[in-house]
Formats: structure tokens, sequence, C-alpha cells
């Protein structure tokens, strides 16, 4: 499953001296930047549909917390973020030492691979994942074994399984996944939870719970409580809560010895003590992510029912952005949009290569997309 290398990767410029320091699979490596702005891009109007990032800002008492707790700035935050972890520990109702946090869940994903697995050995992921999971692969640099997704771009749980081996370590599916928006159903978390063997870790990304949460989805903690056997589940408020900004994710651990080894391998001051003041005002601001998760789905459904009526098929997603097949090669018509202010994300995968996906943004925003998309197809047709 090569990256895509593209000009938002940062290649090594040097090959030849330094990087005989560093263990080999980091010789080679380039550093993916999706936030990269182009230069005439600074200032310009732009709509930003490619990072699945909430258009809206944080909720106004959200703002508020944070101002009221910079003033602490010059003193180191408790990592362990107490009061966070214990109002989530109470609402999900899990032990707070199963609880760590980290600097957005994008951390802790490279994090539990590095726990569960060692070189020699081997985890088993879905062909088709968000693509920042091609870094944590190279960071542990594990066999990795690839099950291709069905024809309709769903994970195959079934083959998943079929293809833990004696080596396998972690076993790693994310729900609803990026970038198809597609979730596992009830029984095929639960078929998960079942047949991955205990010596394996089943790592379920849940980035975008609250969206299937709204759209009648499954829990996966609750199904994966039952499980006798190892497990994480990864989740973030910088989604349904407005704060991608702000580097605010959590995991929530079968035991507090897997959750221990996470803090080992992030660091004793991860989370800002203004982000930990920032989530606790989001909790409490239900109203606020119920707006999020109602505008989202309007959007959605616009953006929806405008690309049915390109012609194209656009899958069918329960989060806040949608993949779709443009039926022309992704990367041109990435680049054709950019051109146009408007941007959107390949799927990262030369498997996919005519599949796009757009993020919902604001009214105007889907207006433009479906505007420029018209023109892009048309006029490569
Ligand atoms: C599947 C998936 N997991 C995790 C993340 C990262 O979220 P965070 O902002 O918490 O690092 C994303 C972000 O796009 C994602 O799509």
């Amino acid at each position: 499953m090569p990256p895509i290398r593209d000009h938002r990767t940062l290649k090594p410029t040097d090959p030849t001296t330094d990087t005989i320091a560093l263990r080999p699979n980091f010789r080679q490596q380039g550093f993916w930047n999706p936030t990269h702005v182009f230069a005439h891009e600074r200032g310009a109007r732009i709509h930003r549909m490619d990072l699945n990032e909430c258009p809206y800002p944080p909720s106004p008492k959200v703002l508020a917390a944070i101002a009221s707790a910079a003033p602490d700035l010059n003193r180191y935050p408790d990592g362990t973020c107490p009061v966070l972890t214990g109002r989530l520990s109470e609402r999900l109702d899990i032990p707070a030492a199963q609880i760590c946090w980290g600097a957005g869940s994008t951390q802790l994903l490279t994090a539990v691979a590095q726990i569960a697995v060692d070189s020699g050995q081997e985890l088993v992921a879905p062909a088709l994942i968000w693509r920042r999971f091609c870094g944590v692969f190279d960071v542990v640099d594990a066999a990795l074994r690839t099950v291709p997704n069905r024809d309709d771009g769903s994970i195959d749980v079934q083959g998943l399984l079929n293809a833990i081996g004696n080596r396998t370590r972690l076993l790693l599916v994310v729900t609803p996944n990026n970038p198809t928006g597609l979730m596992l159903s009830h029984d095929e978390l639960s078929l998960l939870a079942e047949h991955t063997p205990q010596n394996t870790l089943l790592f379920v990304d849940e980035a975008y719970f609250e969206f299937a949460a709204y759209a009648g989805g499954p829990d996966a903690l609750d199904i994966l409580k039952h499980r006798h056997g190892p497990w994480v589940v990864t989740r973030t408020f910088s989604k349904a809560y407005a704060l991608a900004g702000l580097r605010l994710g959590y995991a929530l651990c079968s035991s507090g010895a897997i959750a221990n080894a996470l803090r080992l391998v992030t660091s004793t001051f991860n989370l800002a003590g203004v982000a930990e003041a920032a989530a606790l005002a989001a909790l409490d601001d239900p109203d606020y992510t119920q707006m999020i998760l109602r505008t989202t789905a309007i959007e959605r459904e616009r953006l929806t029912t405008g690309m049915r009526a390109l012609g194209l098929s656009p899958m069918d997603s329960v989060t806040n952005f949608i993949g779709v097949d443009a039926g022309m090669d992704a990367g041109y018509v990435v680049r054709a949009m950019r051109e146009r202010g408007i941007r959107i994300a390949t799927f990262g995968y030369e498997a996919a290569g005519t599949c796009i996906r757009v993020s919902t943004g604001l009214p105007e925003d889907t207006d433009a997309f479906l505007g420029a998309l018209k023109e892009v197809l048309t006029s490569a047709g």
C-alpha cells in the first residue's frame, strides 16, 4: 500500500550523510503534510473540503473556557487530565485508569502500533483506510498484511480474521472508515471482538464516532467491553466538537496496563491545560454539538444529491465527508478543483485511482464544490 508521493510530501533531502544514524525504516520516508498551502492561496478564499474539519468555530463556551485557562500556560499541565478523565469515565462507564490522552488521536495511532508490534511481528489492516496509517506502518517497521476491501469499499471483516497468523499482534479497523465514510455493523464488530485471538490487540479507530452514533450506528466500546482479549478504541474532539486545531484525542483501553504503555510512548505533559478546559466545556454544550451533527447531515445530503445529479454514485457515508468515484484520474480532479479554490482529497492509494473524497462544509462550500465539479467533469469529458 504505497503512499502517494505528492507535492505535500517532504522528501528526505540528503540520503547519504545523516541518515546513516537513523533506523533503516526512517531513511527514505517522506513526511506527508496535508495542511500545506500554496503561496498563491495565502489570504485567498479557499473552500477547505479536504481534511474532514468542522466548518464552524468551537462553541462560544469553549472559547471562554480556553480564555480563562490561558493564564496558567506558564505551568506544566497534568497530562493525565484528571477532571476530564473523570468525566469521560462516568459518561462511558470505563475505569479512569483505562483512559489515555493524545495530542490528537493521530498521536495515539502510532503509539498503539508501537506498544503492540515488534519488528518481525505482523499487523493486519484493511487495504483501504486513512492514508496517515502509512506513516504508522513506516514507524513500527512491522510486516503489514492488508486485506482488500469489498467491491463497494466496505471492510471485509471475515477476510481480516482469516489473515491473522501466528506472528500477528495487531488488528486494525477504522469505523466509520476514512476515506469511504462506511461503518461496520454491530454484528461485524462483535465478530471481530469474539474471534480476534487473545494475543492480538484489536484496535478500533472511531474518530467519527459521534457522526456514526447520530446516524444510528453501533458503539464499538459497548461491544469491545465484552471481549476476552486486549483492545483499544480511539476517539477525538477534532471533528464533532470542532477542535481539530487544539489536538485532543483519547484512547479507551481494555486494561490499565495498555493505557499505561500508551502513556509511556506519548508524553508526560501530553495535553495542554487549555485543551482539558476546552474539552470539558465542549461536553457541557451538547446543543452546539447537536447543531454540528445536524448541519453536517444536511450538507452531506446536499452534496450527495448534487453529485448524483452530475451522474456520480457517492458512497453511503455517515460522516462529515463522502467518497465518490469521479470516473477519471483522481489526482487530476483534485488539482483542477484546487485551481478553482476548492480543496478536496484523493483516496490516497493507487488502488483507488479515480476516487475522490470531499468533506462537508458550510452551505456555500457545497454550492461552490458542486459548481466547480460540474465544470471539471464536463471540461475533461
Ligand atoms: C480515521 C481517522 N482517524 C484519526 C484522525 C485524526 O484525528 P485527530 O485530529 O484526533 O488526530 C482522522 C483525521 O482525519 C481520521 O480520519
